[in-house]
């Protein structure tokens, strides 16, 4: 889509920002709020920060008000304002938690605390006021901030709801005040149709469409107070589902008609269901319209008679079988799973993977199978997990990164948040691996070596200089002991396991993973337990930072889930976030290998 040529162009900090709108067609049970931070996710990972609107769950809003008639017929409309407006705070809490859960730093408010106001009729009301700087100061400390669509406090009632479809109005409403030029509406639907799909089949499906066509044709898909406060302010809307790349696109300009492109399901296989896999598996039943399931890979099949999700097998033949689109391995190990992943790449199959020692120990073996087979590669779980630091690096290409360092093992971190705790080392590390933190063989975490691979990995993703991990200078965890900590906690200090790579001349790279006390005030000493950060530093010695949560299921399904939609959504070749309106700067590549 091209920019609207009446806007002004937007600041440079409104193009980083994005308004997502999660409306209750598409909130329809708990399990919806998990896709919905999938979907959060996928802009945070392009570099953009999300502000989402939440409306209540399916039906919550017309139960309220139901309850509203039955237990006050006739009451004031500002008592039932009070009532109807309830399911979207629960729904933007709800969202809040499904964020917090896979690592997004979040912030949920309610309207008051950002200053939204509304006027006139508290069960239909306009929206009149934000408080835009508290909202700005706000975003500028989290990746994420949920505001519950449909309300807002009202100057003479105290609240107010903005009539049926109001969650609409308000994305529009925080898209017009804080500057930014489109707002994304999720539904049911793929986009609007000259007429109701549903109802007739002959209806045609818009790419583009101005605000007059579409308030003729949504039919109340989209509140129609909200498209004209669109229109009004120049912001351009797009409807689209969940997960889905195109959109219809509501701005000026002729309508233009089109059906949906790249929908066709894929085979996928997946290898292994432990703490990665098995979320994994979560998010891909939930998409059945997507995906086809192979028998999912596992060593003991018989342990898992009670998992109705999928069929096991511990034959990887059987896994691979039939005509395969996705590989997707979360198995652990090196040199097995690259061998599994190298054949697919090689028979043209895409791969994700969330193993960082396999991709670190093997990249050119699988980078030449998937040049051999004109197949993808991607591994965004496989350094940071949920925290998008493969990402961010690709993104600094242009203009160049000149260091990076982070806490890069979520294991490391949570035993040396617990050791300064007092915690004994082999209490800390058991709960990690009770928590799904630690690799397979916990030494590689303790050791240093999973920070190796890891930086190993954004070493060639930042300078494109292939330094084996088994290069790189490493210290162990078990150097350090509770005493230790205690004397650096009484020094204003704490011990951090860092991960770092400096260019230095030429093709040449420093590069350790050491544990060092740092300051309290420093980044990384806010990072605790499971978390991840890393500070990457440009060639202008602009500093960007990456949070997120390192290790444990949902943060790294997260990732590895983010990575298999971006193929299923592109063919080979495309940019697989073609919707993501970047603005102008670098192209927010995905984090896979494409051939060349
Ligand atoms: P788990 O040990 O929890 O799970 C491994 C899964 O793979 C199990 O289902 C296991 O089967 C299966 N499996 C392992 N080896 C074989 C084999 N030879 N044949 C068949 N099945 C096999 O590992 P994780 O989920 O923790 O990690 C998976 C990958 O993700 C690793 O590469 C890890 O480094 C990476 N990763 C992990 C993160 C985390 O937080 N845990 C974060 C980021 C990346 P069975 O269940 O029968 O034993
Ligand atoms: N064991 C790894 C860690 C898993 O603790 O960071 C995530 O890569």
């Amino acid at each position: 889509m091209s920019p609207n040529p009446d806007q002004p162009e937007p600041s440079r900090e409104a193009d980083r920002l994005c308004v997502i709108k999660f409306g209750g067609s598409v909130l329809t049970g708990l399990a919806d709020y998990s896709e919905a931070a999938s979907e959060t996710y996928r802009h945070i990972r392009s570099g953009e920060k999300v502000i989402v609107i939440a409306s209540a769950l399916q039906g919550e809003t017309d139960a309220l008000y139901e309850e509203s008639e039955l237990v006050g017929a006739g009451a004031s409309p500002v008592a039932r304002a009070r009532l109807v407006r309830l399911g979207e705070f629960r729904s933007a809490a709800l969202m809040g938690l499904a964020l917090d859960r896979i690592g997004v730093r979040v912030i949920v408010v309610d309207p008051g605390e950002i200053g939204l106001f509304a006027e006139g009729d508290p069960l239909d009301a306009g929206l009149c006021g934000l408080d835009v700087e508290s909202l700005r100061k706000k975003i500028e400390c989290a990746d994420a901030i949920v505001v519950p669509g449909f309300t807002a406090s009202h100057h003479e009632s105290g609240a107010a709801v903005l009539g049926r479809g109001g969650a609409d109005l308000t994305a529009v409403m925080l898209a017009a005040k804080i500057g930014i030029r489109r707002a994304r509406l999720i539904k049911n639907v793929d986009g609007v149709y000259t007429c109701n799909p549903a109802k007739n089949p002959a209806a045609v499906r818009f790419d583009r469409l101005d605000y007059t066509a579409a308030t003729a044709a949504s039919e109340g898909l989209i509140q129609d107070k909200a498209i004209h406060m669109a229109e009004a302010a120049g912001v351009q809307l797009e409807i689209a589902a969940m997960g889905a790349v195109q959109a219809s696109c509501i701005m000026p300009g002729p309508a233009i008609t089109g059906a949906l492109r790249n929908n066709q399901r894929k085979r996928i296989a997946l290898l292994g269901c432990g703490a990665v896999g098995s979320g994994v598996l979560d998010h891909v039943v939930r998409r059945p319209d997507l995906f086809d399931l192979n028998p999912v890979l596992v060593r003991d099949p018989g342990a898992r008679s009670s998992d109705a999700r999928a069929a096991f097998t511990s034959d990887a033949a059987i896994a691979l079988s039939d005509r395969l689109d996705l590989l997707v391995e979360m198995m652990g190990g090196a040199d097995e799973p690259a061998v599994l992943m190298a054949e697919a790449l090689s028979a043209g199959v895409d791969v994700v993977t969330a193993n960082k020692a396999a991709v670190a120990r093997h990249f050119d073996a699988l980078k030449d199978a998937a040049v051999r087979g004109g197949a993808r590669l991607a591994y965004s779980a496989a350094v940071g997990g949920g925290a998008p630091m493969i990402e961010t690096v690709r993104r600094l290409r242009t203009p160049g990164v000149a260091g990076l360092e982070g806490v890069m093992n979520g294991t490391a971190n949570f035993i040396l948040s617990k050791l300064g705790e007092g915690r004994a080392f082999a209490d800390a590390l058991a709960e990690a691996q009770e928590l799904g933190f630690a690799e397979a063989d916990p030494r590689a975490d303790v050791e240093g070596h999973d920070a190796a691979d890891k930086l190993s990995i954004l070493i060639r993703e930042a300078f494109d200089i292939s330094l084996p991990p088994e290069h790189i200078a490493k210290q162990s965890l078990a150097e350090i002991t509770p005493e230790m900590c205690a004397a650096a906690a009484a020094h204003g200090k704490v011990y951090k396991q860092i991960a770092r790579a400096r260019r230095t001349s030429g093709n040449a790279v420093d590069a350790a993973v050491t544990i060092e006390p740092v300051c309290l005030s420093h980044p990384f000493a806010g990072a605790r337990n499971e978390q991840n950060r890393a500070l990457i530093t440009d060639i202008n010695g602009r500093i960007h930072a990456v949070f997120g949560k390192g290790a444990g299921r949902w943060p790294t399904a997260a990732a590895v889930f983010a990575d298999i939609m971006d193929m299923q959504r592109s063919p080979a070749c495309d940019n697989p976030v073609p919707d993501i309106q970047m603005p102008d700067r670098s192209a927010p590549g995905p984090t896979c290998l494409q051939p060349a």
